[in-house]
């Protein structure tokens, strides 16, 4: 997208992008599917660094749900290691992320992650907590259900301890206590290899969101394919439940 349009369009603050299409792209091509997710892992590359340039505040990939742990183990170990290779680059990179204002967050339930991953994302965190031009959101052994799981635990345990009464619950203690605490909600979720679901993402965050699903497989999605989501969502009447 050009500067001169980028000026005349309405910015999503926060896009979500589901990552689908990885094992069908690689098996198009006779490869493992571990091979399909390594180059899923690289668009993921390009399109933070692209989304960050194009000054979109928040982003969200979801990269493992709570319920991928079915899958192979030895996939389930590729995806780790894309995930740890990532954080590894991450913590290189260090001064590049801070030039760019990338701030790194990890949303999901990490207690299920190999220590070291934790370790490194705790690290990041901490480190990036001051960088945010741009908040990068990785969903690892993310679920919406979980989460929501979560945030009612939390909220129970504060009425158990006598800190709020159940009636005076409202929808900021929900907002507050999900994963995804301070951030806004995402304009704009994308879907790519045709597939037409949520699968438990961002389940309470997109009641307002608007989609964008195409049939490109994740590894073929370039920047302008986002620049087309962006464009199509500039267009779109978002009237929040008013006229
Ligand atoms: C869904 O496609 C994709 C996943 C479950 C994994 C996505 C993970 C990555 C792109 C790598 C993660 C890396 C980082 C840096 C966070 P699928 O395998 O279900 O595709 P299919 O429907 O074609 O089989």
């Amino acid at each position: 997208m050009t500067k001169e349009e980028l000026k005349n369009i309405i910015m999503p603050r926060h896009i979500g992008i589901i990552m689908d299409g990885n094992g069908r792209w690689a098996k198009q091509r006779g490869l493992k599917r571990s091979e399909g997710h390594k180059a899923g892992a690289n668009t993921f590359r390009t399109i933070c660094d692209y989304a960050a340039e194009l000054g979109i505040e928040s982003l969200t990939f979801y990269a493992f749900s709570t319920e991928n742990w079915k899958r192979p183990a030895d996939e389930v170990a590729a995806i780790m290691n894309l995930f740890r290779d990532y954080l590894f680059e991450a913590q290189e990179r260090e001064a590049e992320n801070e030039a760019k204002g990338m701030r790194l967050r990890y949303i999901g339930d990490r207690t299920a992650l190999p220590e070291d991953i934790i370790n490194l994302v705790d690290t990041l965190e901490a480190r990036s907590s001051d960088k945010c031009r741009i908040t990068v959101n990785l969903a690892v052994n993310y679920g919406g259900r979980d989460e929501i799981l979560h945030a009612v635990k939390a909220i129970a345990k504060k009425v158990e301890a006598g800190e709020l009464k159940a009636d005076d619950i409202s929808l900021k203690d929900i907002d507050g206590n999900l994963y995804t605490a301070g951030q806004p909600d995402p304009d704009l979720i994308i879907r790519p290899s045709g597939e037409y679901r949520l699968s438990n993402f961002l389940i309470w965050q997109a009641a307002y969101s608007e989609f964008w699903f195409s049939d490109i497989l994740w590894p073929d999605f370039t920047t302008d394919d986002l620049d087309k989501a962006i464009i199509d969502f500039s267009k779109r009447n978002r009237r929040f439940g008013g006229v």
